[in-house]
């Protein structure tokens, strides 16, 4: 067992951690290629039970509208790229999207945006010529039918469109697309809307080579040797998501177009991969979605604009099994289409943010976040021995042996031994490296016996627990000796390598 450098994660299932009721919030991207994607009801379903607010179509099928009524989720509906063409060339053809998508469901179906295209410019540069008339087409209808001020409209745009993002300072559009991305930010300065950004540090960091550290993509601690700074501004990074976000600033800084704010409408992190991408595994998954979680939701903007909450769509709900291309394009999921989580989630020191219900929940015995390690895997050897807690799925090959971490096999010990014990009077404590919670922190196949039996999670057809093979071997723990990529930088250095 390796001890993993996230050592004090508490391992919680999503419930509520996506709800943040003063600031920023983190939303989830709907995508269907699914072979099996679940009843719409069931969807909503397991949305609800996360705490989810906030989701993206990629379009604006009807059934999911329609289950997404009375809900309280607010939706962003997409035009779909083969539907971008006729728009931008009709009005009628746009008043008439927006009456059919849009006008149709409000207000019981809270749309609230209309993300035109997916990353237009670099994947359908041909149409690109169009992209604008479109947006003004589809929000002159809005205004005809009075929705203008509660639907926003924009459109996603790949990091590609800015060549050199890093150092952000120096980040500037693509050139070639200077007329388009001009009247793009007019736009939506005039509109009060905003640009909508597809940011993946994943991406970042596996076509860097070796330059960033994947600590820096994962949101880790950054060794003093490996600070991230810009050189022009002193700013320093502490993560490669907040230079994206800055990168898209200061290119639109360049256009003298400030104010706009910026939406991360996709990031993510895939769990698996083939052999040719190592660090797609569930740990750094985990490690990412938490991190990003608990970044935005601190409500902080990047360096250059701290005062502009970065809101969030993570890259995506379910995993696409029916995506093209390497494993990971598969793999970016949070759940399965039954509603078992793909891998555990940590969030440190959470519990604060969980509103959960949990008067009629189950409680759970978990490690502590931060616990010391020595006391960790003193109270698992206790657990596991003299306190006779089953030990069994922790261990290699079984449900609950990733992540291979004390935190999260010394919290199914110390689980299973207070359910079992504390009837007889145990208590939760273990060195003082337990605490209870209400959250469930069951993953995957890995269940976590709970101290009531009434359901803490799902809904309709999803389980609370889940029985099966759920994570695929993914070779033990020496994926986590591997992240800790030597690379020693100086921003300047790093700056020069960018700037040629
Ligand atoms: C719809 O979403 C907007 C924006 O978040 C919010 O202000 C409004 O209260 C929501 N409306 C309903 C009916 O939930
Ligand atoms: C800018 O965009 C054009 C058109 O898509 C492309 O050919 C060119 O390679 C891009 N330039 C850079 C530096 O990425
Ligand atoms: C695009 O805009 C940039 C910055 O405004 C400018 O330096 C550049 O010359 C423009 N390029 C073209 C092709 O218009
Ligand atoms: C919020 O996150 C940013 C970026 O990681 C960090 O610099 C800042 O200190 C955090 N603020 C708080 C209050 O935690
Ligand atoms: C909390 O649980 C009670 C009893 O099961 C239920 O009536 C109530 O609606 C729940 N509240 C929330 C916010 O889920
Ligand atoms: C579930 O709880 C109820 C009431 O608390 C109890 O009567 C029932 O036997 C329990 N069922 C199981 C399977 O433990
Ligand atoms: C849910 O689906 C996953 C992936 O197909 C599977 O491994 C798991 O066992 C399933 N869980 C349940 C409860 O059916």
């Amino acid at each position: 067992m390796v001890l993993a450098k996230w050592f004090g994660s508490l391992l919680l299932l999503l419930i509520t951690i996506f709800t943040n009721a003063y600031g920023a919030f983190v939303g989830v991207n709907i995508g269907t290629s699914l072979s099996n994607f679940p009843p719409e009801a069931d969807v909503v379903s397991l949305l609800k039970s996360k705490g989810i607010t906030h989701v993206r179509l990629y379009d604006a099928d009807p059934h999911m509208l329609r289950a997404l009524s009375d809900s309280g989720i607010n939706v962003m509906v997409g035009v779909l790229n083969e539907e971008v063409l006729g728009i931008g060339e009709s009005p009628s053809a746009a008043a008439s999207w927006i009456n059919r998508n849009v006008a149709a469901y409000l207000p019981s179906t809270n749309i609230t945006a209309i993300a035109v295209g997916s990353e237009v410019l670099t994947s359908i540069p041909n149409v690109a010529p169009v992209l604008m008339p479109a947006m003004q087409y589809l929000h002159k209808a809005l205004v005809a039918s009075n929705l203008n001020s509660r639907v926003k409209i924009s459109t996603p745009q790949s990091m590609d469109i800015i060549p050199k993002p890093f150092p952000p300072s120096t980040a500037t559009f693509n050139s070639s697309w200077n007329n388009t991305i001009y009247q793009l930010l007019q736009f939506l300065k005039n509109t009060d809307s905003y640009y909508m950004l597809n940011a993946y540090p994943y991406y970042g960091y596996t076509s860097g080579n070796g330059i960033f550290p994947l600590e820096y993509a994962l949101f880790q601690e950054l060794s003093p040797v490996k600070q991230i700074v810009d050189p022009n501004t002193l700013f320093h990074y502490d993560s490669m998501f907040d230079s994206m976000v800055d990168a898209a600033y200061y290119a639109m800084d360049d256009f003298g177009m400030s104010g706009v704010p910026v939406v991360v409408t996709e990031t993510g992190w895939p769990w698996l991969g083939w052999a040719k991408e190592p660090d797609a595994t569930p740990e750094n998954a985990q490690k990412y979605v938490s991190s990003l979680i608990r970044r935005v939701q601190n409500d902080s903007g990047p360096p250059s604009h701290l005062s502009i909450p970065i809101n969030t769509y993570i890259y995506e709900l379910f995993n696409e099994d029916k995506r093209p291309g390497p494993v990971s394009e598969r793999s970016w999921g949070l759940f399965f289409p039954n509603g078992t989580a793909a891998y555990a989630l940590s969030l440190d020191g959470s519990e604060e943010l969980v509103t959960g219900n949990s008067s009629s929940a189950a409680t759970f015995c978990v490690a502590k976040p931060n616990a010391d390690p020595d006391k960790l895997k003193s109270g698992l050897d206790w657990a596991c021995g003299q306190g006779g807690a089953n030990c069994a799925p922790v261990q290699q090959g079984r449900p609950c042996f990733q992540p291979d971490s004390f935190q999260n096999h010394a919290s199914f010990a110390y689980n299973d031994y207070y359910q079992k014990m504390h009837g007889a009077g145990a208590t939760c404590d273990f060195d003082g490296t337990a605490t209870i919670t209400s959250i469930d922190p069951s993953y995957g196949s890995c269940v976590f016996t709970g101290s009531s039996n009434s359901s803490t999670g799902g809904g309709g057809m999803f389980p609370p627990t889940a029985f099966g093979p759920v994570s695929p071997q993914l070779g033990g723990s020496s994926k986590l000796a591997v992240t800790r990529t030597r690379v020693l930088i100086l921003a300047a250095v790093l700056g020069l390598l960018f700037s040629v």
